[in-house]
C-alpha cells in the first residue's frame, strides 16, 4: 500500500468508528455488530502500528487502554466543584423557590429539570479541542487524574469540533444492563460482586490498569460547563446546548417557569425513574439564567441556584437475626442489626444502623422481630419501625453491653451522652485499629493502599502500635504479609512517606481528636499554623476562636496534654511528617524540590533548625533513605543512614557543603 493510501484509509476508518460509536452510544442504534465494529478498529490498529506518522492522539484507536499506571496524580480543580443540597418531597420542593423568591424578588425564573444520574462526578477539561485531563471529583478542591481510564469511555469524544479550551462536568456511569453482565461474570469466577452500578462505575474508573477500565462499559453523561475561555455562556440551556452540538451525550433537560408544573412534574417523575437505561435517584433542579446564579450565590458546598429533589426512600420488609456491637475510634459502642437479606433499591441490604440503645428502646426492636427497613440513595439503610402484629410472644428486649465486646474493659453510658463506650481510651485494640484507619483514610492523610484490610493486618501482626509506626515500616515486614508482594510493598512505603508532607490541617484531622473534623482542623490550622503552637494553647485561647466552642476547647486541649499523644507527634516529628502550615514564601535555591535525610550530629543546627532551612526553601526532610533521596547531610557519628546512602549512590554531604548549598 502507498503511503498515502494508508493515510487516507487511516482517515476513513477513523471517521467510520466515530460514525457507529455516535450511532450507538448517542442515538441508540447500531448499524453494525459488536464483531464487525472490532475488525474496524482492528484493521485501525494495524495500519497505525505500521504508519505510526498517521498516528493521532484523537484516533478512536487510543480507547483501546495505554501501559497500567502506578498511581493516580492529583489534580486541582479550576475551582471548587460544588455538591447538591436534597430536598425530599413537595413541602422542601416549596421552601427551595421560596428561598429564590426571597432572595431575587417574586418573579417567574426559567428553571431545567433533569434526571439525577447516581454515578461520579467527573471533570474533562479540552484544550484547543482535545481532551487534554479528566478528574474526579475527590474532595472538591484535588481529585484524581483518571484520563487514562476515561479516554477509553467511547461516548466521551477525544476531540470535538470547535478548538475549544473548555471545562465540563458530568457524571460517569456504568448502563444497568451491563452491570448485571458484570456482576454475572463476577459470580462466575467467584469474585465479589458490586452493590450498585455507581460502585461498579467507580471501581472501574479508579482502576490503574485502563485496559480493565476499558472493559467496563463506562460512560459519561455531561451537564454543565465550568468554564468555557471562547464563550459567553449565558444560561445553563446554552451551555447544554453547546454540549450537544459537540456530540457528548448530554443530560436530558425540560424547561419550565412555572413552580406549580415543575412540582407536579417531579412527583409524578418517580414513576418514570427505572424507564432509563442508568440508575437515577432523583432530579436536579436547576435556575439557568448565569447572573441569577451568581446573585444567588452559594453555601459551603451547595449552590443556591439548583437543588436536588430526591426520590422518596424505597422500604423492604425483612426479620432482625442479630445485633452486632461494634466499637468506634473513640470508643463509641454501637449496635448494628444483622438482617435477613433483604433486596431495597436495587441492592441487597444484610445490616441496618441502630443508633444507639435510646433508639432501640424507643422503636422497641427486638432480635427476631420482622421490621420495615428503608434506603435512600447512598444512605444507609435504616430500620423504621417494628411490625408489633408480627412478633412472636417470646422476644425479649436485647441486653446492652456492659463491657466492650473487643477489649473486655468496663463499657459506660455518661449521663449526657447517648452512647455507651469502652474506658480503655489508650489500649483498647478495637479504638487503636479504628484511629490507625481514620489516619490513612481519605479523611486523614489519605495514604493509598492503606485501607483497613490491610491497617488491621498490620496491627494483628503487631508491626505498628500506634500511627507513628507507620513511618517506621520496612519493606521486609510488609513482605511478610499476605497479598503483599514486592510492587504493592513499595508502593505503600512511596504513599506513606508522600503523606508526610500533607498540609497541617489534614494531619489535624487525621489525629482523630475528638469531636474535631475537617472544618475544625482548618480553623486550628489557620490560627495556629504548627502543632507546637497549636499545643500550647490554652482552653481558653481555643475558645476565642470561631466556631470552636466549649467542648471542643477541652477535647484539644485534653488531646495535646496526653502523655502518650505528646510522645505519638514526638515520633510523628522524629519521623519527618510536616507540622506546620506553610505560610512562608519558598526561598528559591538549589535546594528547592530536593529530598534531605539528616543523620549524625551536626555543629552549627540542630536537626529541627536544619530542617526548617530546608523547608523555607522548599525541600523535603525525611526519614529514611531512598533511592529519591536527594542529599544525605550527615554530622559526627552518622551511622547506618550514611552507609546506605553510599551503597545506593545517593551523594552525601557535609554541613559545610550544605552551608553552601544554602546560598
Ligand atoms: S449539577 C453546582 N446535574 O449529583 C452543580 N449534578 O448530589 C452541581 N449529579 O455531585 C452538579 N446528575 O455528581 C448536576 N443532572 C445533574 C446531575 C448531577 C447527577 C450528581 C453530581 C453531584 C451530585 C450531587
Amino acid at each position: 500500500m502507498l503511503k498515502s493510501e494508508a493515510q487516507a484509509k487511516i482517515s476513513s476508518l477513523r471517521e467510520l468508528i466515530s460514525y457507529h460509536d455516535q450511532k450507538y452510544y448517542l442515538e441508540d442504534s447500531p448499524e453494525i455488530t459488536d464483531r464487525e465494529y472490532d475488525l474496524l478498529m482492528q484493521e485501525l490498529i494495524a495500519l497505525e502500528t505500521e504508519y505510526p506518522e498517521f498516528l493521532t492522539e484523537d484516533s478512536p484507536s487510543q480507547r483501546v487502554g495505554g501501559e497500567p499506571l502506578s498511581k493516580f496524580n492529583q489534580v486541582k480543580h479550576y475551582k471548587p466543584l460544588l455538591s447538591l443540597g436534597n430536598v425530599f418531597g413537595e413541602d422542601e420542593l416549596r421552601q427551595f423557590f421560596q428561598r429564590i423568591d426571597n432572595q431575587l424578588g417574586s418573579r417567574p425564573y426559567e428553571f431545567s429539570i433533569e434526571p439525577k444520574i447516581d454515578g461520579l462526578s467527573i471533570v474533562l477539561t479540552y484544550k484547543d479541542g482535545y481532551l487534554k485531563t479528566a478528574a474526579t471529583r475527590g474532595n472538591g478542591e484535588v481529585g484524581e487524574d483518571v484520563t487514562e481510564n476515561v479516554k477509553t469511555i467511547r461516548n466521551v469524544p477525544l476531540r470535538i469540533k470547535e478548538p475549544l479550551n473548555i471545562i465540563i462536568r458530568g457524571e460517569a456511569y456504568i448502563p444497568k444492563k451491563s452491570f448485571e453482565k458484570i456482576n454475572r461474570v463476577r459470580a462466575e469466577n467467584q469474585e465479589d460482586l458490586f452493590a450498585n452500578p455507581r460502585n461498579a462505575a467507580a471501581g472501574s474508573l479508579r482502576q490503574l490498569d485502563p485496559k480493565i477500565a476499558a472493559k467496563r462499559d463506562l460512560r459519561i453523561i455531561v451537564y454543565e460547563v465550568i468554564h468555557a475561555e471562547e464563550k459567553d455562556l449565558k444560561s445553563h440551556k446554552e451551555e447544554l446546548n453547546l454540549l450537544i452540538n459537540e456530540n457528548f451525550e448530554t443530560v436530558s433537560a425540560v424547561y419550565s417557569d412555572d413552580k406549580e408544573e415543575i412540582i407536579e412534574y417531579c412527583m409524578n417523575y418517580y414513576e418514570k425513574r427505572h424507564d432509563f437505561h442508568y440508575e437515577i435517584d432523583g432530579l436536579v433542579i436547576k435556575l439557568i439564567d448565569k447572573n441569577l446564579q451568581e446573585e444567588l450565590g452559594a453555601t459551603a458546598k451547595t449552590p443556591r441556584w439548583a437543588a436536588a429533589y430526591k426520590f422518596p426512600a424505597e422500604q423492604a420488609e425483612t426479620k432482625v437475626i442479630g445485633i452486632e456491637w461494634n466499637v468506634g475510634r473513640s470508643g463509641a459502642i454501637t449496635p448494628t442489626a444483622v438482617l435477613e437479606p433483604v433486596k431495597v433499591s436495587g441492592s441487597v441490604v444484610r445490616r441496618a444502623i441502630l443508633h444507639n440503645e435510646d433508639y432501640i428502646t424507643e422503636k422497641d426492636i427486638r432480635i427476631g422481630d420482622r421490621v420495615i427497613i428503608e434506603k435512600a440513595g447512598e444512605i444507609i439503610p435504616a430500620v423504621v419501625r417494628v411490625l408489633f402484629e408480627k412478633r412472636e410472644t417470646d422476644l425479649l428486649p436485647p441486653d446492652f453491653p456492659d463491657a466492650c465486646p473487643v477489649c473486655g474493659s468496663d463499657a459506660v453510658r455518661l449521663p449526657e451522652e447517648a452512647v455507651i463506650r469502652c474506658t480503655n481510651t489508650l489500649s483498647c485494640p478495637a479504638q487503636i485499629k479504628r484511629s490507625l484507619e481514620h489516619f490513612a483514610s481519605k479523611a486523614g492523610l489519605d495514604i493509598k493502599g492503606l485501607g483497613r484490610q490491610v491497617v488491621f493486618q498490620l496491627y494483628d501482626q503487631g508491626l505498628i502500635k500506634d500511627i507513628a509506626d507507620l513511618y517506621y515500616l520496612e519493606k521486609d515486614q510488609l513482605l511478610s504479609q499476605e497479598r503483599m508482594a514486592e510492587k504493592s510493598a513499595q508502593n505503600l512505603l512511596d504513599a506513606i512517606e508522600d503523606s508526610k508532607n500533607r498540609n497541617l490541617s489534614q494531619l489535624l484531622a487525621a489525629l482523630g481528636i475528638p469531636l474535631v473534623g475537617q472544618k475544625a482542623a482548618k480553623i486550628l490550622s489557620k490560627a495556629f499554623g504548627s502543632i507546637d503552637q497549636l499545643m500550647k494553647a490554652s482552653e481558653e485561647e481555643l475558645i476565642l476562636l470561631d466556631d470552636i466552642g466549649e467542648k471542643m476547647a477541652r477535647s484539644i486541649y485534653t488531646f495535646f496534654n496526653e502523655d502518650h499523644n505528646r510522645e505519638i507527634i514526638e515520633k510523628l516529628r522524629q519521623a519527618g511528617v510536616t507540622m506546620k502550615e506553610d505560610l512562608s514564601p519558598i526561598i528559591e535555591s538549589d535546594i528547592t524540590g530536593k529530598t534531605f535525610v539528616i543523620t549524625g550530629t551536626l555543629s552549627s543546627y540542630t536537626r529541627t533548625e536544619a530542617q526548617a532551612l530546608i523547608e523555607a526553601r522548599g525541600g523535603k526532610v525525611s526519614g529514611s533513605v531512598s533511592k529519591k533521596t536527594d542529599y544525605v547531610l550527615y554530622g559526627d557519628e552518622a551511622g547506618s543512614k550514611l552507609e546506605k546512602a553510599q551503597k545506593i549512590g545517593v551523594p552525601i554531604i557535609t554541613e559545610t557543603e550544605f552551608i553552601d548549598l544554602l546560598k
